[in-house]
C-alpha cells in the first residue's frame, strides 16, 4: 500500500487536528470527507483541495463511491458507534476519536465488530504516546515496580467547561469524566497493564456550572471522581474536573510493592520519578536501552535512617504524540498488525465510566463487568 487513503466522518474542529497529523506522519491521504451538515463537508473539501463530489452528507455514500482504506470518526461521541461500525463491517480500519463511546453498549458493540472484522480500531487518545507514559509502562513491564496495589490520576480544570457540543447528553452523553477524564483514565490502567475493574464508588457534580448563565442548558458533569477496585486487589483514586474551586486535585501515581512512580506535568516527557530502596542495575539497563540519563537524589531517610532514592531521568522526548499516534495507526495498517493501543484495554475506560454515572446514581459503591470479547 503506497498511501494510505482515509475519509474523514464529522468535519468539526477535531478533523482539523486529524488533517493536520496525518500530514505530518506521512503516507496519507484524504480522499473523502462526510458531515450530516452539508456546508460544514463542501468547507472540509474546500480547506483541503477535494473537488466538491468528494464531500458526503452519508457515510454508506462515501463508502460506495470512493476508494478508501481508513474512516477517521471525528463525530462527537454520541455518533461514535455508528459510523465506527458501519466502516469496520465495509472492511475499512478506523480511527476513532477518545472517548471510545459515550456509553459501554456503544463501546462493547465496537469492539465486538473490530474483532469480528479483523480491522484494526484505534482510540485517539494521543497521550498514551508521551514518552512518560510510555517509559511507566515499560517499568511496570519489566518488573521494577512490582505489582501495583494502588494509584491516584487526576486532570484539573478550575475552569474550562469546553461548551459547544460537549455539554449536552445528547451530543457528548457526558462532561468532565469521558471528555478530559478518559486520557487519565486509560493512562493510567495502560501504566498498570490492564487490570480487571470489579467495583466502583463515585461522585459526580454539576454545581458551578448552574450558577452561571452561560452554562444553565448543560446536562452533564463538571466534576468526577470514583475509587475503582481490581479484580488484582488494586485500587485507582480517579478525579477530574472542568470547574471546581481548588487549584489542583492532586498528582498522578503508582504505588508498587518495589518501587514507585509519580508524573508530573505529564505527557511532555521529563516529570517522571522513581521512588524506590536503592539504584537498581536493573534500572539503569531500561534508561540506557532508551538513551535516558539517570539522576539520583538520596530520598529523605524517614525516621529508622534507612536508605532511599529518588530516581531522575534525562533525555525523554517531548514527543508530538499527534503525529506518534497516526504514524503507529499507519504502521499497524501497513503491517496488519493489532491496533498500538488495544481496543479491549480502552474499552475498560468505558466500563469504569459507566460505573460512575451508575454509583453517582444510586449513591453506592457498585459491581461493573468487563464484557466478554
Ligand atoms: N483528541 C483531542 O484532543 C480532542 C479534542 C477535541 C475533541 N475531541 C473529540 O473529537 C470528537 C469531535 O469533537 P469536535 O470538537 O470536532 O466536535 P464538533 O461538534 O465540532 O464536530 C462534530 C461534527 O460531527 C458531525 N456529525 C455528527 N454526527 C454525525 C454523523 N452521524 N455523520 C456525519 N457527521 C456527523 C457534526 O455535524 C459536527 O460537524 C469528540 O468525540 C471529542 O471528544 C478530541
Amino acid at each position: 500500500m503506497d498511501v494510505i487513503r482515509v475519509g474523514i466522518i464529522g468535519t468539526g474542529g477535531i478533523s482539523r487536528a486529524h488533517h493536520h497529523a496525518y500530514q505530518k506522519a506521512g503516507g496519507f491521504e484524504i480522499v473523502a470527507v462526510c458531515d450530516i451538515l452539508p456546508d460544514k463537508a463542501l468547507q472540509a473539501a474546500q480547506e483541503w483541495n477535494l473537488p466538491k463530489a468528494r464531500a458526503f452528507t452519508s457515510l454508506d455514500q462515501m463508502l460506495m463511491s470512493v476508494d478508501i482504506d481508513t474512516v477517521s470518526v471525528c463525530t462527537y461521541n454520541q455518533a461514535h458507534k455508528q459510523p465506527t461500525v458501519t466502516a469496520l463491517q465495509a472492511g475499512k480500519h478506523v480511527f476513532c476519536e477518545k472517548p471510545m463511546a459515550a456509553t459501554l453498549a456503544d463501546a462493547t458493540e465496537m469492539v465486538k465488530t473490530a474483532k469480528s472484522s479483523g480491522k484494526i480500531l484505534q482510540i485517539g487518545i494521543h497521550s498514551t504516546f508521551s514518552s512518560d507514559i510510555q517509559f511507566a509502562r515499560q517499568l511496570f513491564d519489566d518488573g521494577v515496580l512490582g505489582d501495583i496495589y494502588y494509584a491516584e490520576t487526576t486532570a484539573t480544570r478550575r475552569r474550562g467547561i469546553p461548551g459547544h457540543t460537549f455539554i449536552y447528553q445528547k451530543t457528548a452523553g457526558a462532561g468532565a469524566v469521558v471528555d478530559i477524564g478518559i486520557y487519565n483514565l486509560h493512562n493510567a490502567l495502560y501504566v498498570m497493564g490492564y487490570p480487571k475493574p470489579i467495583r466502583v464508588s463515585a461522585i459526580t457534580a454539576d454545581y458551578i456550572a448552574h450558577q452561571d448563565p452561560r452554562w444553565h442548558e448543560m446536562d452533564v458533569e463538571e466534576f468526577g471522581a470514583a475509587w475503582i477496585r481490581f479484580d488484582n486487589g488494586a485500587v485507582l483514586l480517579f478525579k477530574v474536573s472542568w470547574a471546581v474551586h481548588q487549584n489542583s486535585l492532586g498528582g498522578s501515581y503508582f504505588l508498587g510493592r518495589d518501587a514507585g512512580i509519580s508524573l508530573i506535568g505529564e505527557w511532555t516527557g521529563g516529570g517522571l520519578v522513581v521512588y524506590a530502596d536503592s539504584l537498581t542495575e536493573q534500572i539503569q539497563n531500561l534508561a540506557q536501552a532508551n538513551n535516558y540519563g539517570v539522576e539520583t537524589e538520596v530520598g529523605d531517610k524517614g525516621w529508622f535512617d534507612q536508605e532511599m532514592v529518588d530516581i531522575k531521568f534525562s533525555g525523554l522526548p517531548e514527543v508530538d504524540v499527534w503525529k506518534a499516534q497516526m504514524e503507529a495507526f499507519g504502521r499497524a495498517v501497513r503491517s496488519g498488525s493489532p491496533a498500538p493501543i488495544p481496543p479491549e484495554g480502552v474499552v475498560l475506560t468505558n466500563v469504569i465510566m459507566d460505573g460512575i454515572f451508575r454509583s453517582q446514581a444510586c449513591g453506592q459503591e457498585v459491581i461493573v463487568e468487563v464484557p466478554n470479547f
